[in-house]
């Protein structure tokens, strides 16, 4: 098993380019199982997640190619598909629980595993299910197993507990093969669920309001193949600045429009930086030590809860104290005791971390225990004195494409060693 090691107390120079964004990409491919005809994807990132993905979805029959061009893939889902997603995938990557509306609305029957837990919190599917049975299907769970059928969706007016970002990702799929209108009311509101609006539009699907609360979806009797480029990845790219802030640096992230990290943005501005918006780009220079900086987690535009651990990271080497609070997963703090052994001085009082910023951290062993916090560790790693090692890093190569070289060409001193 791979770890990372990393020398830190160098400043973060220059720029780098985001890969396409995994959050978009995983419902973007997912949603091809909605087309009659192969569907053309651009820069989707070289992940573990797309990986598994394409797993999910070759289990289904539908064929996958890589294109002419990198991060390009083919995706073939014209020929006959099954409508069965095991648990032995599905344990894997929870978001391939978004087959679930696609497959129902195309084949009138699903057959899904349910994820299961997660380090992050319990993350149950009960708004995606209460949503599908809205728009007619029949729901039934057993051994482990979601069992969805219906013969055709029908259109209807759904308004959901909580605007979760898969549930709207779910059934705005599933829409766009159901009978008449669906109006979906307290939406997500990411740039992920635009993305895939755009990529369902390309493949055909009347859809209007995404981005907003209320979303406005006129079903179709059958869609086309997509021909999409995937978003730049903005929480890569937070992850990005908030080890320049760490590090008292100056980086550029290229690749993705400034709007969809403006509430990062805003939170970095009042810890001291500098920060330059360009419409494809973002600067972040620091002006030396930071200041201690209080923010909470809420859905988009609010604050996002996968940048929640790397800002940390960044204010453990603050001037002054900041509270982080975390609204949106009840077990999001599993890098705090990681980041106290590089020194930090951190607090947790139920759904908040007290951080008292040092002037230094020093390297030692940590061990990842999620994707976001494995970040935060190398982030950690990237600002303490001395040798810090990562280890388990599996969960970074779950939603980071080349991460180490790329810190490499920013003048980290970094590398992936076997354990
Ligand atoms: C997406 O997860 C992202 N994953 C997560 O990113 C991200 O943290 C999350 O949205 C919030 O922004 C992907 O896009 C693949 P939710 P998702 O449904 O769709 C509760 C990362 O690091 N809920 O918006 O699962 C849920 O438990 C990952 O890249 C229900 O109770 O998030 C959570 O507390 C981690 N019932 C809250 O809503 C439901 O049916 C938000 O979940 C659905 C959700």
């Amino acid at each position: 098993m791979d770890k990372i090691k990393i020398i830190g107390g160098v400043a973060l120079k220059g720029s780098v380019e985001v890969s396409g964004a995994k959050n978009s990409a995983l419902p973007v491919l997912i949603s091809s199982i909605l087309g009659n005809s192969p569907s053309y994807f651009k820069k989707v990132p070289d992940l573990q997640d797309i990986k598994t993905t394409e797993a999910v979805l070759n289990h289904l029959g539908i064929t996958t190619q890589a294109g002419s061009l990198e991060n390009e893939i083919i995706l073939d889902s014209s020929k006959t598909i099954s409508f069965e997603a095991p648990y032995d995938l599905v344990r894997k990557m929870r978001a391939s629980v978004l087959v679930l509306g696609p497959l129902v609305a195309k084949l009138g029957k699903a057959k899904v595993s349910l994820p299961g837990g997660c380090a992050i919190g319990a993350r149950p599917i009960n708004f995606h299910l209460t949503a599908l049975e809205k728009l007619g299907a029949k729901i039934t769970l057993e051994n482990g197993y979601v069992f969805a059928e219906c013969k055709r969706l029908q259109g209807n007016r759904v308004t959901f507990e909580f605007p979760s970002v898969g549930a709207t990702e779910n059934i705005m799929m599933a829409a766009c093969l159901a009978k008449g209108e669906t109006i979906l009311e307290n939406c997500a509101k990411e740039p992920e669920i635009k993305d895939l609006a755009d990529s369902l539009r390309s493949m055909g699907a009347e859809i209007e309001g995404d981005g907003t609360e209320t979303i406005r979806i006129q079903g179709k009797d059958q869609l086309a193949g997509a021909k999409h480029s995937i978003i730049g990845d903005r929480i890569e790219a937070g992850t990005f600045l908030a080890a320049a802030l760490a590090t008292q640096g100056k980086v550029e992230v290229k690749g993705l429009d400034p709007i969809h990290l403006e509430a990062v943005l805003t939170k970095f501005e009042t810890a001291g930086a500098k920060i330059t918006r360009a419409p494809k780009s973002i600067t972040l220079e620091a002006n030396g030590r930071s200041w201690g900086t209080d923010f909470q987690t809420l859905p988009f535009p609010g604050f996002p809860t996968d940048m929640q651990a790397q800002f940390m990271a960044a204010m453990c080497l603050a001037d002054g104290s900041s509270v982080i609070t975390e609204t949106i997963f009840e077990n999001r703090f599993l890098h705090v005791p990681e980041l106290m052994r590089l020194g930090a001085d951190l607090v947790i009082r139920s759904n908040a971390v007290h951080v008292r910023g040092k002037s230094e951290l020093i390297g030692a062993p940590v061990m990842a225990t999620d994707l976001r916090a494995s970040a935060s560790l190398v982030i950690g790693g990237l600002a303490a004195r001395g040798e810090t090692t990562v280890s388990r890093i599996y969960h970074l190569d779950r939603g980071y494409e080349k991460m180490e070289m790329k810190l490499k060409s920013l003048g980290a001193q970094i590398e992936r060693v076997k354990e």
